[in-house]
């Protein structure tokens, strides 16, 4: 594997999940393949899950790693061609892409949709210059407009619980006061679609998402008749996609919280989230700490995911 930037990345998701169980059971079984090999990882943005998580992967492969938060202690950086830099950026990333890229085997990039122009966000601009002009294998931690690393370790929990084939999967929009991009539903349904599941998604009506990653799921305006039988609730808040309202927060309506009440209605559903979560706004807390919350072995994937990821970018070197 030469990138991971999306599901279209992993291949057969079969293999790739039993590959995960197998690095689950004996996680330090190729700790030699990452010596002498040195991970970067960017962050433009925050991140608690993908930090620790993506580092104890490397770790466990025998990786170096070393972190660079842009925002503190790095320049400034412009990201435009073309810009008079008179401001307060201090460097490009032109420049500051293949500086880094000297300095490492792999590189993981973290930087979130700006929500301010779509098409920016929807080209991706920042994660493509990093595969561009670093001369490295490049994986997204968390870009524009996927999560990647999130949907695998979600795809890997849902195969360890499911109880069915082919289970319920219905992703819900959930109120939250800020407005948050749509890289993390957006991923889940690809890979959700990629997977077969019966994928639902509910959400307020203004809340579409990019019908290309909502695929062949279905649709439902009304959060109840959704989670009818279902075996998985996603909950994920995200900004409107659609214009002329992309990026902006439509609705906070607590209606939409995921509950003990709206669990009943399902077959006795697993609940996901992919952290961070405001609590009794997307979730309450009964439902976040009852014995049929998985966030936290969904949390702990993220290691698993991370290390077949990592390996296979360390194996194409
Ligand atoms: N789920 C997730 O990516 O968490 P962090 O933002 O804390 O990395």
């Amino acid at each position: 594997m030469k990138r991971f930037t999306s599901v279209h990345d992993i291949g057969d998701l079969k293999q790739a999940v039993a590959e995960a169980l197998e690095i689950k059971r004996d996680r330090f079984q190729y700790t030699g393949l990452g010596r002498n090999r040195t991970l970067l990882m960017i962050f433009f943005n925050s991140s608690l899950r993908t930090r620790l998580s993506t580092e104890k992967a490397a770790l466990n492969l025998g990786m170096n790693v070393m972190v660079l938060d842009v925002n503190q202690g790095a320049w400034k950086l412009e990201t435009e061609r073309g810009v008079v830099m008179d401001g307060d950026k201090a460097e490009h990333l032109l420049e500051a892409i293949p500086v880094m890229g000297c300095y490492c085997d792999v590189i993981g990039v973290r930087s979130f949709a700006r929500l301010s122009d779509k098409a920016v966000d929807y080209e991706e601009r920042i994660l493509e210059q990093f595969i561009r002009h670093s001369g490295r294998p490049v994986f997204s931690m968390e870009a524009a407009t996927r999560h990647p690393l999130q949907s695998f370790a979600d795809l890997i929990t849902i195969e360890e619980h499911k109880r069915v084939a082919r289970p319920k999967v219905v992703l819900t929009w959930a109120p939250h006061p800020n407005a948050l991009p749509q890289a993390v539903p957006n991923s889940f349904a690809e890979w959700m679609n990629a997977a077969d599941y019966d994928l639902v998604i509910t959400h307020p009506v203004g809340y579409e998402l990019d019908p290309r990653f909502v695929g062949n799921a279905r649709v439902e305006y009304d959060q109840r008749k959704a989670f009818a039988g279902a075996d998985f609730i996603y909950a994920k808040n995200w900004s409107a996609y659609a214009d002329p309202h992309y990026g902006e927060v439509l609705s906070r309506d607590r209606a939409w919280t995921v509950d003990r009440e709206k669990m009943a209605l399902t077959n006795d559903a697993f609940f996901m989230h992919c952290l961070p979560v405001r609590r009794n706004m997307i979730v309450t807390d009964e439902v976040i700490e009852s014995p049929r919350s998985l966030v936290i072995p969904e949390a702990a994937n993220r290691e698993i995911a991370a290390q077949v990821v990592l390996k296979r970018l360390l194996e194409a070197l």
